[in-house]
């Protein structure tokens, strides 16, 4: 969705240099038709298969991102009574709705209750035992699916890894059958799935493969024993490609490869994908602001830094970086830095890079996906405004953040 014409880059076909000329930058910019493509590539690919694609909210929680996918038909992955809100405002159906996460606090159970959720997915006993109290005080019956962690290996980054024995997340496999048999004495829940996550951006869908078969298995014989077990939730979607030489797994190819074990099953299957909807969906456009050099090393400094986009500082992670218009200069290997006061501030490191000048434009691509989210005031810098592009025209779904909203709900005593 993000291609060159003639030096000018374009997202579908909306000149980025304007856009970024008329909205300012920094800014995050993100194509509605990528979003809709690569959720409708799962939806499609589970064909005749009972399914639903719960879109992760965490990965972009914009209001008109989630309507976007509402209206696609989408289900939706929460982690707090806070994501719950905003799919609610946003159009969405509660009971399409599941609520994953090690600690949900009581008001936040209240809320999804009260809403109608679908099920929530729970991580521990005591928070069976609190959904079960607090769905009899309402005089309803709760769905869960208990969160089992298969013991797998993703490998993927150390931070976003959740499906070994030593991470935080999910009950054991080994003991989710006990669990399971446990929580038949609490009366108003009721046993609606089994749920797995094992990890974000997996770029090898064998681990995924191998937790599948394990909660296949452990959903086969919780039904033999009278569990009504109706769904099997899969987790997160797959990695994307984040360098412009890697080639992120087919989502199709993926969730045909697993039509065969899924169908035997009988139950309808969920995923919970963030990552491959809006990732690839997304830019931040940057402005340059100056080149500067430090001995044998080069800087660019842009207008968008770790506050905006947090992923580079925190993970490391690689993020392409090209102008939204193209020079006829040769290239130059320079370090992408910010105006944060941290040396942790950079967008990229001894990056090989078109040659740019002040003023120039640049996108940081791939930045659809805990872009955004993860974005604060550090600094005290206004948070970027984000744009919804469809076609030949885009609007902005959220404004840029003045002075003013950095005080916001504060007071001088
Ligand atoms: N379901 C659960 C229970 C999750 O914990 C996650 C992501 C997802 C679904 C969505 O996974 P995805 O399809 O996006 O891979 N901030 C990190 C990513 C954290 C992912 C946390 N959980 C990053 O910027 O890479």
């Amino acid at each position: 969705m993000f291609h060159y014409s003639q030096s000018d880059l374009y997202c579908e076909q909306t000149a980025l240099a304007d856009l970024a000329a008329h909205v300012g930058t920094p800014a995050y910019v993100y194509s509605s038709r990528a979003i809709l493509e690569n959720f409708n590539a799962y939806h499609d690919a589970f064909g005749d298969i009972p399914h639903r694609v719960c879109y992760a909210v965490k990965a972009n929680s914009s209001l008109a991102v989630l309507g976007l996918l509402a209206r696609a038909g989408a289900g939706f992955d929460i982690v707090s009574g806070g994501e719950l809100f905003r799919v609610l405002k946003a159009g969405g159906d509660a009971s399409r709705v599941v609520f994953s996460g090690v600690g949900k606090t009581a008001d936040e159970v209240e809320y999804a209750l009260e809403e109608g959720i679908h099920s929530f997915n729970c991580e521990s006993e005591a928070e069976l035992a609190l959904i079960d109290a607090m769905a009899s005080r309402r005089g309803v019956k709760a769905g869960f699916a208990i969160r089992v962690n298969p013991d797998v290996d993703p490998s993927t980054h150390p931070y976003i890894a959740t499906g070994l024995s030593e991470h935080k997340f999910g009950i054991a496999i080994s003991e989710a059958k006990a669990v399971y048999e446990r929580a038949k004495t609490f009366s108003n829940l009721v046993a609606e799935g089994v749920s797995c996550h094992i990890g974000s951006q997996i770029l090898d869908p064998s681990p995924i493969l191998e937790a599948v078969d394990k909660i296949l298995a452990l959903a086969g014989s919780l039904r033999s024993e009278g569990h009504p077990i109706r769904h099997l939730d899969l987790g997160g979607g797959l990695g994307v490609a984040y360098h412009s030489g890697e080639k992120a797994p087919a989502i199709g190819a993926f969730i045909e490869s697993l039509h065969a074990r899924l169908r035997a099953s009988g139950v309808c299957v969920m995923v919970e994908p963030g990552r491959s909807i809006v990732g690839p969906a997304g830019v931040l456009l940057t402005r340059v602001l100056y080149r500067k050099k430090s001995g044998d090393k080069e800087f660019v400094v842009v207008d968008a830094a770790m506050n905006d986009l947090i992923r580079p500082s925190l993970y490391r992670a690689h993020h392409e970086i090209i102008p939204l218009r193209k020079r006829d200069l040769p290239s130059i290997t320079a370090d992408v830095v910010g105006p944060v006061c941290e040396t942790g501030d950079f967008l990229a490191r001894d990056r090989h890079m078109a040659n740019v000048l002040p003023g120039d434009f640049l996108a940081v691509c791939t930045a659809g996906a805990y872009g955004f989210v993860l974005s604060s005031n550090y600094n005290s810098r206004p948070r970027a405004p984000e744009v919804l592009v469809e076609g030949a025209t885009y609007r902005v779904i959220r404004r840029r953040e003045g002075f003013e909203d950095l005080i916001r709900g504060e007071t001088l005593p």
